[in-house]
């Protein structure tokens, strides 16, 4: 390791230069917590005000911060708005409404994003030492030992009362106020944002959706034969509002989803005075938001940012979540907020899935009553935190120059732009003949545009296979650029 110090120098820059060495080093990382003051002085036999001298030091370089009573972190890097990745050239409102086209390397992504022996960078759900497995799993047995045979029977829409209660309980942090005869479970988000399309578009309708946006959505609106309008989803402030504004005054929109906080793939999230635009514009012109706010549980910062439900005078905007990222996957357990349309989903719902997995409904209303679900959110918040934050900085050391790489806020997917004429197609299939997984960016455009960008999903820890992954993913960008 490169030794900085000068002997010449006061004490307590030495001791400073010699931390920042180690993080140089990657021995800590963005978001890791640095020795406490105690331990640095007894270890490099300084005395405890050196010790505080350096990390002030450190501190006013922006290289460290103090977190209360919790001692000093590596601060991340602060990424330039030039290594930001630039608002997409979605044609908005100058364009025509496009039907979707979807790239003919989706099934092999889909197929790969969790295949075993696989880097999972494709894969956007938490890793399984993330997810509370243990908890989950005492919970399916105590849950049926206690309700015994109507574990197996339907549980008919709107679902599980003690469910919907809780539901409604949690949703009070994003701003909403409901009761639970308000709300419908559905089988994850999917299940909600199809419904919700479902209770009011008709093919051959116009919908808005964003650029880039995740490929279900753009799935759905396809198989469901609805045109899209493409609209910019901006690095820092989610949806371009104008774009937005205009598209709504240019076309028959009629519906619009809109992911507002910690967006798949640009972990944007609209700014609170933006989202209030929003919801006024979509009434205006008569457009009804479906809000996907699978999100927003995951932050980073202080508190959860608010749904665009939230804003809604009435009728305005669907709102849909779930508990897929934030608790798994696999449980299947979302809600809509169908307001007038109740009646017409939760018939929807018949029509289409009868009902939910009742076994998943009650061990979901059991973890929530416990109220160990805080305690499981605060926990996993800050490994992702960490985790992206760590991928971020080994991709921004590794990858060619000319790389440009989100800055989400909070979720745990980072949307990498590489120069003009890259094709992330091929170094998808590149990048899988090395057992390692990412997601083209043609997958998140209605066009099989963004072929220059990919995703990265932070779902799995920065180990020393990730590590490796990332070097041959540099690797192979370079040669591509190469011409090689
Ligand atoms: C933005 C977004 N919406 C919806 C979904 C699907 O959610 P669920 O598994 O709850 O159906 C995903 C899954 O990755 C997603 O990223």
């Amino acid at each position: 390791m490169k030794q900085s110090t000068r002997n010449a120098d006061p004490k307590y820059q030495q001791i400073a230069a010699k931390v920042e060495d180690l993080i140089s080093a990657g021995t800590f990382r963005a978001g890791d917590r640095l020795p406490s003051v105690r331990s640095l002085s007894r270890d490099w036999s300084v005395s405890v005000t050196t010790a505080i001298g350096a990390y002030s030091l450190l501190e006013d370089k922006g290289v460290v911060e103090a977190r209360d009573r919790s001692g000093y972190f590596v601060r991340p890097k602060v990424i330039a708005a030039d290594r930001l990745p630039r608002r997409t050239r979605a044609e908005g409102a100058k364009g025509a409404p496009v039907s979707i086209s979807s790239a003919d390397i989706t099934e092999d992504v889909m197929d790969s994003t969790c295949a075993p022996g696989v880097v999972p960078f494709g894969a956007a759900v938490p890793c399984d030492d993330i997810l509370p497995t243990s908890k989950l799993m005492t919970l399916y047995h105590s849950v049926i030992r206690s309700e015994g045979a109507t574990s197996f029977q339907y549980a008919m829409p709107p679902g599980r009362e003690d469910l919907r209660i809780e539901i409604a309980k949690r949703l009070i942090e994003c701003g909403i106020a409901v009761s639970p005869e308000e709300i419908i479970v559905t089988s994850g988000a999917m299940d909600a944002i199809l419904l919700a399309i479902k209770s009011f578009c008709e093919p051959g309708d116009v919908v808005a959706v964003e650029s880039p946006t995740y490929f279900g959505i753009l799935s759905l609106v396809k198989e469901l034969g609805l045109k899209a309008i493409e609209v910019p989803v901006l690095a820092d402030d989610g949806v371009c509002v104008d774009a937005l504004e205009e598209a709504f005054k240019s076309h028959p929109v009629k519906a619009c989803i809109l992911q507002p906080n910690f967006h798949n793939p640009m972990g944007s999230v609209i700014p609170t005075d933006s989202k209030r635009r929003i919801v006024e514009l979509a009434e205006k012109h008569r457009v009804t938001i479906i809000e996907d706010d699978l999100y927003g549980d995951l932050f980073f910062g202080a508190k959860r940012p608010p749904a665009l439900k939230a804003f809604d005078p009435g009728e305005v905007v669907i709102h849909c979540g779930s508990y897929s990222k934030a608790l798994a996957p696999g449980l299947r357990v979302g809600w809509i907020l169908p307001d007038s349309r109740y009646h017409r989903v939760k018939n929807l719902k018949y029509a289409t899935s009868i009902a939910n997995a009742t076994v998943s409904e009650m061990v979901v209303a059991a973890f929530l009553k416990t109220g160990g679900v805080d305690r499981h959110l605060r926990k996993i918040r800050k490994i992702l935190a960490q985790q992206t934050l760590q991928i971020r900085e080994a991709i921004l050391r590794e990858f060619p120059e000319g790389t440009r790489i989100s800055n989400p806020k909070g979720g745990f997917v980072l949307w990498c732009e590489m120069p003009d004429g890259f094709d992330s197609e091929k170094f998808s299939v590149a990048a899988l003949n090395r057992k390692i997984s990412i997601v083209p960016g043609t997958l998140f455009s209605a066009t099989c545009g963004l072929r220059n960008l990919f995703r990265i999903s932070c779902g799995s820890p920065l180990d020393e296979r990730s590590q490796r992954a990332i070097g041959i993913l540099a690797r192979l960008a370079q040669a591509q650029l190469d011409g090689k």
